[in-house]
């Protein structure tokens, strides 16, 4: 048996803006992960791999699932990278804590806790580089034009300030910041808003690339008030984030909800996190006031909650 993990992630500055070349940053989540798990089957003939993912009832033969699989993708993907051919045959068994379409990052978690179980079954390592290479493949399926932020942050499993197509930055940071993330219980189809997004900057590109840039400054002004451990900066840099992600049309009144409900109980700032519309939003607090906003933002509608510290 083996069995590898990887976390979630959030987004703290620059989603949108990060698919049209400007910077971002993103954050390992550590508390809500995604595990792979390899058991060999004795009786099934050389070759075979079946993929299991038992949280959904999923199980087939990895020959017989759809070609466009994310998880067959993934899993043909490594075998051929690591030219694994002829061998006993395994269960792929996948499973995740990270709710489905709400910016936390699941798709590429599951696919790098597999492409870890299958690097350390085989006895094959693989530089972080090429593993998250390998899972920005499988990004694409979930949507067109991914930046490369998810599976980048969460395979160096480090925080990052990031630029596509280039190696991620690790982030200085001074002091510990507490967040709150909080689950509108409206699911984020990064797939569809990324693309409205992309029918919107084409319509109007004068005006889109205004607000990427200015995201972009947002992004660099954070990086180095993160740097200098200035939470105050940091809260009303997250607003003004919020306000250009709102201009960009990815927000929503669900969201704005959440966001207000933060900042009335004394949250420093308040964005939503992610491709937007619903998923999580995130806020800046101040530890002792964490349970407190906690409360309050499920009293408003959220789902489910986490804080974390970094
Ligand atoms: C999704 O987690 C973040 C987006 O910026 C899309 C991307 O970067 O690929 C919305």
């Amino acid at each position: 048996m083996t069995r590898a993990s990887a976390p979630g992630k959030f987004i703290l500055f620059g989603e949108h803006a990060v698919v049209y070349g400007q910077p971002a940053i993103a954050f390992p989540l550590h508390q809500l992960r995604a595990a792979a798990q390899i058991n060999v089957i004795p009786d099934a003939p050389h070759g075979c791999v079946r993929i299991h993912a038992p949280d959904i009832d999923y199980q087939t033969w990895l020959h017989e699932a759809d070609e466009e699989d994310p998880l067959r993708k993934i899993v043909q993907l490594t075998l051929e990278e690591i030219r694994a051919q002829s061998f006993p045959a395994f269960e792929m068994q996948v499973s995740s804590e990270i709710p489905v379409s709400s910016g936390l990052g699941s798709g590429a978690a599951v696919s790098t806790a597999i492409v870890r179980a299958l690097s350390q079954h085989f006895e094959h390592p693989l530089e972080l580089e090429r593993q998250s290479e390998l899972v920005y493949e499988v990004e694409k399926i979930h949507h067109g034009t991914p930046s490369g932020i998810d599976n980048t942050v969460i395979v160096y499993n480090r925080p990052i300030f990031y630029i596509r197509g280039c190696q991620p930055e690790y982030l200085e940071i001074s002091g510990e910041l507490t967040f709150i993330l909080a689950d509108t219980n409206l699911p984020s189809n990064t797939g569809m808003i990324v693309g409205n997004v992309r029918k919107a900057w084409e319509q109007d590109r004068p005006t889109f690339d205004t607000l990427f840039r200015e995201i972009g400054q947002v992004t660099e002004r954070a990086k180095s008030a993160i740097a200098a451990g200035d939470v105050k900066s940091i809260g009303m840099l997250m607003d003004e984030n919020q306000e250009l992600l709102e201009q960009l049309g990815v927000s929503s009144e669900t969201i704005s909800v959440l966001l207000a409900t933060a900042r009335d109980h004394g949250a420093y700032g308040a964005k939503l996190s992610g491709a937007g519309v619903g998923g999580i939003i995130i806020t800046l607090v101040q530890t002792s006031a964490s349970t407190r906003i906690v409360n309050a933002l499920h009293d408003a509608g959220a789902i489910w909650t986490g804080v974390t510290k970094v």
